[in-house]
């Protein structure tokens, strides 16, 4: 097999031009090689993707010591703090997640709902046949998301609204805070003006107690659905990572800095050009 020696950029057209042979430039044996740069990811989907991976990590990390709260020790003021700020980034966490549901009706052709979800006509097979060649070590290239990577991202995006709806709701719960704490502040009052103006979050100072032990009966198993969330959403984001890695050390197209740049490195024409 001949040896790759030199690897040439051409900034003009944006391809790669590899040279094969001895090391003299009279006496090439040139073999072209052309991998093409494609731009894939638009900007609003690049900028979801890290805005999203920086309010998971500052949620995870606040969703652990929440979970761990009785073995940290943390203080009644203390644990309000960390729900507040945990609430906080939810809110980030959500708005950034309802602009890219919607963005997938608006955006460029690899961010919209078509290129997303694993329900065009033929999927499975398509699935079966792109494993098969991947574990033979020639897969097709596709220039937006490939069959497999459907599959992730829609279980991502359906465990993050799952996280979002619940967290919602105990944050109305929990701290009173929108877009449900009102409703639920009035239910644990029982309407009652002047308890409702003294409320505060963590405390039972002023709420009719059987109303409160209603509202504790319904929050449970929304508790227990953020938190079976959070450790499936953990899960796949391990898949998520691990498949990205594989992924780039087999086909090699820039796939992580492709989500900064928003371009891949293609070696042949992709299988998806629309
Ligand atoms: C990726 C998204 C999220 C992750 C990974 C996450 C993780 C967690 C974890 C692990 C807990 C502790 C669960 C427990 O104590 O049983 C928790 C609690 C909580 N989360 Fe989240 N969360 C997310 C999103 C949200 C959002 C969007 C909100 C609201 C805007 C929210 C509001 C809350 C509240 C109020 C609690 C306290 C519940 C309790 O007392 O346990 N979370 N979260």
């Amino acid at each position: 097999m001949i040896k790759p020696v030199r690897q040439f950029l051409n900034p003009l057209d944006a391809t790669y031009i590899t040279f094969y042979g001895k090391e003299n430039m009279n006496n090439y044996n040139k073999v072209s090689n052309t991998r093409v740069i494609r731009p894939v990811w638009d900007r609003t989907t690049r900028c979801f993707h890290w805005i999203n991976v920086l309010c998971v990590f500052v949620l995870s990390a606040i969703g652990t010591a929440i979970l761990y709260e009785d073995n940290l020790g943390f203080s009644n003021e203390g644990i309000i703090l960390l729900k507040t700020v945990h609430v906080y980034t939810g809110y980030v966490f959500t708005i950034n997640l309802l602009w890219r549901l919607g963005w997938a009706f608006f955006g460029n052709v690899h961010a919209r709902w078509k290129a997303i979800l694993p329900f065009r006509s033929g999927y499975i097979l398509e699935l079966c046949t792109y494993v098969k060649d991947f574990r033979s070590g020639t897969p097709p290239t596709y220039l937006g998301h490939n069959p497999l990577a459907r599959l992730m991202v829609t279980l991502l995006l359906m465990l993050m609204l799952m996280q979002a709806s619940s967290g919602l709701i105990l944050a109305g719960t929990d701290l009173y805070k929108p877009p449900f704490g009102g409703a639920i502040a009035k239910w644990v009052t029982n309407g009652d003006a002047e308890r409702l103006a003294q409320l505060k979050p963590g405390s039972k100072d002023f709420v009719d107690l059987v109303a409160y032990k209603e509202m504790r009966t319904f929050r449970k198993p929304v508790k227990k659905t953020h938190e079976i969330g959070f450790y499936l959403l953990l899960i796949a984001i391990l898949i998520h990572i691990v498949g990205v890695i594989i992924t780039e050390i087999q086909l090699k197209q820039g796939l992580i800095s492709g989500m900064f740049t928003g371009h891949k490195v293609l070696p042949e024409s992709p299988k998806n050009k629309d």
